[in-house]
Formats: structure tokens, sequence, C-alpha cells
């Protein structure tokens, strides 16, 4: 069953249907806020059609009898709410959960991970940070043994189009533009230029590699808001460049976690990541530095982290 049918429910919804015949999934329910909700035992399409919504997350939850509760609502970067308590609905009906939603992770990821593991279910969130490219899966199933000691990631695209647009002769206004355009920018768009987007990454991966028990709020952050076209411009001609980059270092003092708008040389391995694209690296004790790359992703590819979840969580059940 799927809470939330917007553009991930939906490519999601398309992604199961062209893979029906080699993964049997069905969906038995939809539930949305302002759409109304649709269920079926014996799977809804991709165009259902919604009725009233149910009176609760509860009700749905009841009527859908599904195994998996795909969590797909809208982030709300301050509290991770109402995504937190569908979770935790689900798993009181003993429901594995797979999410695409960060503000579970990053604000209540240690809670939600005991509370499936003390009712034997699964809780899965692979597109949560750089949509379906592998990075708690890739620790999770190809790095036995290894410790992750901190991480360093460039994982916000509006502020990359945003320096891109500088650099290319543009204000920052431009790149939001862009952002908007191709519907990377969250709603509010200062949530990306100001880091909190960044700080929510951080404080997810934080939380599921490192065990930070931490929130965004507890993640130092500067965007890039006092960046001007001159500063840009000047800098290009010096061959450097900015990116809004997340670190997260362990030290003698404790675990620091922060968002920065740094300077670097165009040709650093940060740097080198435009637009949509992301990097993540992985500072290990066993592999060194080990990164994920992905290049310009879309919903689909968010999509997909969702599935891959969905398939993994089923080949152990
Ligand atoms: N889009 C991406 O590329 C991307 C990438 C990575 C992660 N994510 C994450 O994936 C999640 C979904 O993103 P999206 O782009 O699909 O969002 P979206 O298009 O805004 O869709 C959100 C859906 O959630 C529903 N919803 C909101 N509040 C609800 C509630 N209280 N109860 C039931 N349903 C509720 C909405 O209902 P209505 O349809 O009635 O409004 C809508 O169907 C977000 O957490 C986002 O941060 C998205």
């Amino acid at each position: 069953m799927l809470i939330g049918y917007g553009n991930v429910g939906r490519a999601l919804a398309r992604l199961l249907a062209q893979k029906r015949a080699e993964f049997a999934f069905q969906i038995t329910g939809i539930h949305t806020a302002r759409h109304g909700t649709a269920v079926s035992p014996q799977g809804l399409p991709v165009e259902p059609e919604f009725g009233p919504p149910a009176g609760s997350i509860g009700e749905f939850l009841d009527a859908a009898q599904a195994d998996v509760a795909a969590e797909l609502t809208t982030l709300n970067p301050a509290t991770g709410e109402p995504a937190i308590s569908h979770i935790r609905a689900a798993f009181a009906r003993g429901l594995h959960v797979v999410t695409a939603n960060k503000g579970p992770i990053a604000h209540a990821y240690a809670d939600l991970r005991d509370e499936a593991a003390r009712r034997r279910l699964e809780f899965r969130f692979e597109s949560t940070v750089m949509d379906g490219a592998p990075v708690f899966n890739l620790v999770r199933h190809n790095l036995p043994g290894v410790r992750v000691l901190g991480f360093t990631g460039v994982l916000n695209s509006t502020s990359k189009l945003v320096v891109d647009a500088m650099e290319q002769g543009g204000t920052f206004e431009d790149g939001l533009v862009l952002a908007r355009r191709l519907g990377v920018a969250e709603a509010d768009a200062s949530f990306d230029v100001e880091g909190w987007d960044s700080a929510a990454k951080t404080a997810a991966l934080a939380n599921v590699l490192l065990d930070a028990r931490t929130t965004p709020q507890a993640v130092s952050t500067r965007g890039i808001t006092r960046l001007t076209p001159e500063r840009v411009r000047a800098l290009a001609s010096d061959g450097k460049t900015v990116r809004l980059v997340s670190r997260a270092r362990r030290s003698q003092a404790g675990l620091g976690l922060r968002v920065r708008a740094e300077v670097l040389p165009k040709t650093d391995l940060l740097a080198c990541v435009h637009g949509t694209s992301n990097l993540l690296l992985l500072h290990t004790d066993l592999m060194g530095t080990i990164g994920t790359i992905s290049v310009s992703p879309g919903v689909e590819q968010t999509a997909y982290g969702v599935f891959s979840d969905l398939v993994d969580l089923a080949r152990r059940l």
C-alpha cells in the first residue's frame, strides 16, 4: 500500500506495472491528503478511481491489507511528521515499511529502527538520500565488516544550479527558476539555498551510518544565500567554484556534522558534479574512501530506490 501518491508514488506505480511479469507486487491501497483513498485487494491500476479519504491512517492501513507500507508523503523538514506517525501505525499492524521521505530518518531513525527490530519487521529508506543510487544498501550488502568513520557529500541540486547559473552570467534567481522548472527545488526554495535540505540529508546519513541520533537542527549549517554573481565569477576566473558540502567527521570531541558553501578548485572531485547530479564519499576503516555518484537522476530513479528496497525486503520474507 502507498501512503502518498504524488511524483514518487506515481513513478513507483508505473515501475511496478512495467516490471510485474518479473516482480509480482500488487498495490492494494493508495491514500492521499486531498485526492482521496483507493483500496482493492485484487490490485489497483496506475490511474485508480479514488473514493473519499479514509477517516484516519489506521482505518486505511486496516482496509488495504498489505504486507508492506510505502510512506511517500510530503517532507516536513522541521519534525518529520506526520510520516513518523504513519510509519509507527504501520509497524503497529505488523507491516514492513519502505520510505522515500527523509524526515523520519533525519528525526527519528534510531527509535523506528529499534521498533521495527522488536517487532521483527523490515524498515528501508534507500531513496531518502541520492534517490535510487545505492548508499545505505551499499553499506548493508557490499561492505561487510566495514566501519563508516565519516562522509563528504554534495547532495543538494538547487544550490548547484544556482552556482552554475551565476558562473554562466546569470543571477541567483535565474538558478532558482531553472531548479523550479526541473522540479528539483523544494516548494520553499530557501530550504535548499539556506542549507536545510543538505542538513536533513546529513542528519539522515549520520543517523544510519554513524548511529548519531541527531536531527537536522543539530547540524552546523550555513547555505549559499550570501553568494553574489560577482563573487562566483571572480572565483571562476581563478579556476575555482562553490559547492554546498555536507561533512561528517568523528574526532576526540565527538561527531562533527556541518554543511557549508565551500570554495573548491574546479578540478576537485566535489566540484565535478553539476546540476542535479550528486556525489557522496564514505570514509571507512577497511575500504578507505569509497563513493557513489548519480548523474542527472530524476523521479524514476527515486522510485527505483523504493523498488529496490521492496525487492530486497521481499527476498527476506
Ligand atoms: N520528487 C523527488 O524527486 C524525490 C526524491 C527523493 C525523495 N523524495 C521524497 O519523497 C516523498 C514524496 O515526494 P513527492 O515528490 O512524490 O511529493 P508530492 O508530489 O508532493 O506528493 C506527496 C503526496 O503525499 C500526500 N500526502 C501529503 N500529506 C499526507 C498525509 N498527511 N496523509 C496522506 N497523504 C499525504 C499528498 O496527497 P495529495 O495528492 O492529496 O496532495 C501527495 O499524494 C517526499 O518526502 C520527498 O521528500 C522525493
